[in-house]
């Protein structure tokens, strides 16, 4: 075990010198290690306005409605806290998936983020072919997401390939963390996927956007009431739940719920948190100090957010041979009419060329 994981270290080292080297001056990439078979320039020949034609798209969306940038970075944390980033949420029957109508609202991601995913798939192989993966496009997406809410621009390492199964219910429950969760259960589950207390709290910064279900906090309101909750905070949220089943919403941050800012964790700070998950992140002794840094400095916050995301973003990736690039972004190709009948005739026109 420790030669392996020493064996492990070496290897990174070695392919982040490589990359450095590579790079020359590198100064605007983070200073994280890429996993091996993905690269800051992956579709620089094949795709070169892939990250433009997702911007702009992306751009267009959020004008009509900002929300929907919540529901594409939290498609991506989903993507790849299970079964790691290979697009397996985006595939229909995925427990938090596209067409699954059972997920508890906890789980379940919204609609119209498969649909813009998949839109955006549409676009880009129209003007470069079957090249870019679904996983890559999500990763984009969510970049996207944080930088035109108002947070950093950071560069994504690419070449994810996209996964051949769904991820089951089950797997699902056991690799997402439970908004019920207190500190310890988060520190524990996500050391299992090499992330640390200090990107714990950063990624739980996602929060600084979007929306909860009643469901995902109302026992921190009924029978009784969390005591680690702001009094006046309580009372509004059990005007917009009056029941622990309440099928209503409510922003995630209060002070900016729109924008991509540190505000998540000065709501913190003043025991405004949604979940448990959140708040408990503030009353924790080993995760306040970060919490508060992050609630003092924008600037420290954003650093370690790109670097924790970019580190959520290589999880157990498919690259190189392994897995394949959907034509569509909800079905894998061995079950897509549409492309198993576009190959045949690819294979025949390129037999016809002899
Ligand atoms: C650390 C453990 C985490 C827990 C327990 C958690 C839990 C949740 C829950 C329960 C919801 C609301 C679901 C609902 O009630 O409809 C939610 C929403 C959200 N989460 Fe997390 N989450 C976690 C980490 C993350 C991460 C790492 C990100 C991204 C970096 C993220 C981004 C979001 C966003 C943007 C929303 C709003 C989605 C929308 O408005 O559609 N979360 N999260
Ligand atoms: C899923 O989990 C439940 C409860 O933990 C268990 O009873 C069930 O057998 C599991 N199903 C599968 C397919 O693993
Ligand atoms: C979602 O909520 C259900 C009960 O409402 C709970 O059993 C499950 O653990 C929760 N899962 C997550 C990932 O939050
Ligand atoms: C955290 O949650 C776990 C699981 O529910 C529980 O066993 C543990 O006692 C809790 N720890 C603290 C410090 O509250
Ligand atoms: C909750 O309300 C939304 C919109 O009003 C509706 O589409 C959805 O089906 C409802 N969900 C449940 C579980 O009642
Ligand atoms: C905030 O964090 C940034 C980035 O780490 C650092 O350069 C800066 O000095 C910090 N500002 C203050 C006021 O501490
Ligand atoms: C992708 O597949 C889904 C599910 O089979 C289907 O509903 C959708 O129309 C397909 N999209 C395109 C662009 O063909």
């Amino acid at each position: 075990m420790a030669s392996f994981a020493s064996l492990c270290s070496l290897l990174l080292i070695v392919s982040s010198v490589l990359v450095s080297s590579y790079f020359g001056v590198s100064e605007a990439k983070p200073s994280v290690h890429l996993v091996k078979g993905l690269s800051w320039s992956f579709y620089d020949s094949n795709c070169p306005k892939l990250e433009s034609i997702v911007r702009k798209q992306l751009k267009k969306v959020f004008k009509k409605d900002i929300g929907q940038a919540a529901g594409l970075l939290r498609l991506h944390f989903h993507d790849c806290f299970v079964q790691g980033c290979d697009g397996s949420v985006l595939l229909d029957g995925s427990a938090s998936g596209p067409s699954e109508q059972e997920a508890p609202p906890n789980l379940s991601l919204r609609a119209t983020a498969f649909e813009i995913i998949d839109d955006l798939r549409e676009l880009v192989h129209s003007k470069c072919g079957r090249v870019v993966s679904c996983a890559d496009i999500a990763a984009l997406a969510a970049r996207d997401s944080v930088f035109l809410s108002g947070g950093p621009d950071y560069e994504v390492p690419l070449g994810r390939k996209d996964g051949l199964n769904f991820a089951t219910r089950n797997e699902t429950l056991a690799n997402l963390p439970a908004p019920t969760s207190n500190t310890t259960t988060l520190l524990t589950e996500l050391a299992k996927k090499n992330l640390d207390a200090t990107d714990v709290v950063a990624l739980s910064g996602g929060h600084t956007i979007g929306l909860g279900h009643c469901t995902s906090f109302t026992e921190r309101l009924y029978p009784t009431q969390d005591p680690s909750m702001d009094e006046t905070f309580a009372n509004d949220l059990k005007e917009v739940c009056p029941a622990s089943d309440t099928n209503a919403t409510t922003v995630l941050d209060i002070r900016s719920p729109d924008t991509f800012d540190n505000k998540y964790y000065v709501d913190l700070v003043n025991r405004q948190g949604l979940f448990t998950s959140d708040q408990d992140l503030y009353t924790d002794k080993r995760t306040r100090d970060i919490v508060t840094s992050f609630a003092v400095n924008q600037t420290l916050f954003f650093e370690q957010f790109v670097h924790s995301m970019i580190k959520m973003g290589q999880l157990s990736v498919l690259t190189g041979s392994k897995g394949e690039i959907r034509a569509n972004c909800s079905v894998r190709n061995s079950d897509n009419a549409d492309y198993l009948k576009s190959v045949v005739e690819e294979d025949e026109e390129s037999l016809s060329e002899f």
